[in-house]
């Protein structure tokens, strides 16, 4: 608590975003990605495995976007910088690891966005339009969260479709871009299982909203958070959808 205290506190900012809470968020995805660093790795592993196949399999190597890039904990920073002339990182916060290790690199650059309601800020949409590769990396699943959280801060329930008209309107851009030349590789994580000890799944969780994915290239399950992190009984499982290719997954 004490860890994400201090990374809300230091972690730079728009206002509007640290009022929204999306701070907030970024330190706690940042704290719990610190205690669960073993059990998250082989997840990082494979992620960041689909994202160097799209970006080998890109025949034009001009720029390449990252959407919810992070802590760059799934992002091949190095392999991408090496790869692709520009590299534009996209997050409504880049936290001090993240700003730190992109210093270290001449073409890769910082936009800061709020995107749950698409990727039509004029800028965005500008560095989106131009890009050869545009990642989606395991921020889907997210963007839901802050808008819905608001609600109920608020005392307020959230409009039933809200989290559905999220994710549908991330997916429309990623086929509005797909539909240019740009290839577009999503990966994101669908459902959330609650498991006991013994291996039984005792709840889970549509993190899609009722939205349906087509059939993915590759599936895995992510431990994101094992036995002792919400409770010495039970572990939660997200299962992940990976699309190398989202207009060769759509056709
Ligand atoms: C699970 S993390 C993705 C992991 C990240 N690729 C990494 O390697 O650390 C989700 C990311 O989405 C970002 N995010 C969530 N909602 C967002 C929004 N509305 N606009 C922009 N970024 C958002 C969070 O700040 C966070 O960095």
């Amino acid at each position: 608590m004490l860890f994400e205290w201090a990374l809300s506190l230091v972690n730079p900012a728009p206002l509007r975003l640290r009022r929204l809470g999306y701070v907030r968020q970024s330190g706690r995805l940042h704290a719990r990605s610190r205690r669960c660093r073993a059990a998250w790795a082989p997840h990082l592993t494979r992620a960041r495995g689909v994202i160097i196949a799209a970006a080998e399999a890109t025949a034009r190597r001009g720029s390449v976007v990252v959407l919810g890039s992070g802590l760059l904990d799934d992002v091949p920073l190095i392999a991408l910088a090496d790869l692709f002339d520009r590299v534009s990182l996209v997050d409504a916060v880049h936290p001090w690891p993240a700003r730190l290790t992109a210093r270290r690199h001449r073409n890769v650059a910082l936009v800061t966005a709020e995107i749950s309601a698409g990727l039509g800020d004029p800028g965005l949409a500008e560095v989106c339009a131009s890009a050869d590769l545009i990642v989606s990396a395991n921020l889907l699943s997210q963007l839901p969260i802050v808008p819905i959280e608001a609600h109920e801060a608020r005392g307020r329930e959230a409009p039933p479709q809200l989290g559905t008209q999220i994710v549908e309107t991330h997916l429309a851009a990623l086929d509005r871009l797909a539909s240019g030349t740009a290839r577009v590789c999503l990966i994101t994580d669908i459902v959330q299982r609650v498991e006991d000890r013994a291996g039984r799944v005792t709840d889970s969780l549509d993190l899609m909203f009722g939205v349906a994915l087509p059939p993915p290239v590759q599936v895995w399950d992510w431990e994101i958070a094992p036995f002792g992190e919400i409770g010495r009984r039970h572990r939660l499982i997200h299962q992940i959808h990976a699309y190398p290719d989202w207009r060769a997954a759509r056709a």
